[in-house]
């Protein structure tokens, strides 16, 4: 008994193991931000990854690479997290939340090592994160939507941190058409990003990418029974029902064992089917999607000639997830059986034509009803690798330009706002007295990691650069900024700072 008291007494008194435990965990958190480091800002590199299938990714996107790495340590988890949050809240800026969220490790396991206690440099953290949404407010600038210059300047900043980044010229102006497209610019605050489809198709150049207005299938209309491939006026019903003879539930069989019935089972079927397409014409559709079906074919060829005999374009093995989307572009509804087929539930669309591209064929639907509802993408790419990266980047346009839809607001790139929220808070924090003042300035020499880090991988030399970064930003030079392609200096956006500070504070506490 009286041992027992002794030994946990023991355990209060060690305080070796907490410390330990901390900083093994900043080790690991570490390493994730040093790994995806090298890829930051348009010099930086390209990663290529090999997943456990053995399948081979390419990308810049910091959360591709994360998601792709098989991290073990719960704390370098918690990094992966934070980058994935980034992509869903903000698409972009998924690499410079795990550089920063490394960075302010870094400085909170010096000041662990100075003897200040956990819970101090956490507060002070936090309170130095909030100041730095204020400063980066502040130096913002408002936009309008209609300033279509700065949405493309945006999107194409995004895109020429890319392996994509030559198209940038072409998937700038896309992302951003396809987002105005969707909403009204007068009136948006957001941008449902469902509403933009992303068709990837392999083979052509990115060059032959294409924004539709209406819609894209991957799939083939069915020809082999020598239906129409192109339709004007189509009327297009959504089927979920199979169009095929219906099976028992159950598993049994039937054996027949005379040629006249044999004769009238085949003839039920027959007229079975044919009852069918009937009906379907009768509505007027001339154009049927049939979703894929698990249960039984959804379609056979005695039904497939029936439709080509009325003259309906059939396109079959529709996706169930794609259902949606297509029911929200042409303004039909999914049909669940025969009986409720009518003439309500089906969509319109001017045109509905099977077209060859560049060694592709894709089914194009457009002047659809309801225009300006939703829009697609066309991806081209000459290989699957090139085109889910192109996939990837215009996705991260397209949320850059849904942020600048949420808040309209820009700031300067280039390791601009970094330096100038760093300098801010410096001065910011000899206001302050203690430990506070001493936190607040090792949070703000953590955020040089950015323009560090873009020198860095730009060849350049980031003593020199940030020198002169420091000394511009003092001389009142808000926007100031390296600029390793040699053009204009772009945009990044204010909102990805407000949600990575969030972030990384809630990491901060757990550990
Ligand atoms: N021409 C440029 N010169 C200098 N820095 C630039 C330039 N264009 C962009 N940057 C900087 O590059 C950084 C963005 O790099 P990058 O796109 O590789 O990472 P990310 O946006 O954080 O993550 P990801 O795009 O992988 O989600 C930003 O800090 C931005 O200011
Ligand atoms: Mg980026």
């Amino acid at each position: 008994m009286t041992e027992n008291k002794v030994s946990s007494y023991r355990s209060f008194k060690d305080k070796e193991k907490p410390v330990e435990v901390r900083l093994s965990n900043i080790i690991a958190a570490k390493a994730v931000g040093d790994a995806v480091r090298t890829s930051l800002g348009p010099k930086g590199m390209d990663k290529m990854i090999q997943t456990g299938s053995g399948e081979v990714v390419i990308t810049n996107d910091g959360a591709t690479i994360l998601k792709h790495m098989s991290v073990l340590h719960p704390a370098a988890k918690m990094l992966v997290d934070l980058s994935a949050a980034q992509d869903v809240e903000a698409g972009d800026g998924t690499t410079s939340v795990v550089v920063i969220a490394g960075a302010l490790l870094g400085a909170a396991e010096k000041m662990l090592v100075k003897g200040i206690h956990p819970t101090t440099i956490a507060e002070a953290f936090q309170r130095a994160a909030n100041k730095s949404t204020e400063f980066l407010t502040e130096m913002s600038t408002q936009i309008d939507l209609s300033d279509k210059n700065s949405l493309l300047r945006a999107a194409s900043t995004s895109l020429n941190s890319k392996i994509v980044s030559q198209y940038s010229g072409l998937l700038a102006p896309i992302a951003v058409d396809a987002v105005l497209r969707v909403i009204d610019p007068a009136t948006a605050t957001n941008v449902d990003l469902k509403d933009i489809r992303i068709v990837k198709k392999v083979g052509g150049t990115i060059d032959d990418t294409e924004l539709i207005d209406g819609l894209v299938l991957t799939q083939n209309v069915v020809k082999n029974s020598g239906g129409p491939t192109r339709i004007e006026k189509a009327k297009i019903g959504l089927i979920q029902f199979q169009l095929s003879p219906p099976k028992p539930d159950m598993e049994n069989q039937i054996i027949v064992n005379d040629y006249r019935l044999m004769d009238k089972i085949l003839k039920e079927e027959r007229q079975y089917l044919l009852n069918m397409c009937k009906k379907i014409k009768k509505t007027g559709c001339n154009v049927l999607l049939i979703q894929k079906s698990i249960l039984r074919d959804a379609v056979n060829d005695l039904s497939l000639h029936f439709l080509s005999k009325l003259k309906i374009l059939v396109v079959k093995d529709i996706e169930r997830d794609e259902i949606e989307f297509i029911c929200k572009s042409t303004g039909c509804k999914p049909i669940a059986d025969i009986e409720s087929f009518a003439e309500d539930k089906l969509g319109y669309a001017e045109l509905i034509d099977e077209v060859q591209t560049s060694g592709a064929r894709v089914v194009k639907i457009t002047g659809v009803k309801h225009i300006g509802k939703t829009v697609s993408i066309l991806c081209r790419g000459a290989n699957s690798l090139v085109l889910e990266e192109a996939e990837r980047s215009l996705h991260d346009a397209l949320c850059v330009v849904r942020c600048l839809v949420k808040k309209k607001a820009l700031i300067a790139g280039g390791g601009a706002p970094e330096i100038e929220v760093s300098q801010r808070l410096s001065e910011y924090a000899k206001t302050l007295k203690g430990m506070e003042a001493h936190c607040f300035e090792a949070f703000a020499n953590a955020l040089e990691v950015i323009p560090i880090t873009l020198a860095e991988n730009a060849g350049l030399n980031p003593i020199n650069i940030v020198t002169e970064l420091r000394n511009k930003h003092a001389l009142g030079e808000k926007t100031a900024g390296i600029n390793v392609k040699k053009v204009a200096l772009g945009f990044i956006l204010v909102v990805y700072l407000f949600i990575f500070l969030k972030e990384v504070f809630n990491i901060h506490f757990y550990i």
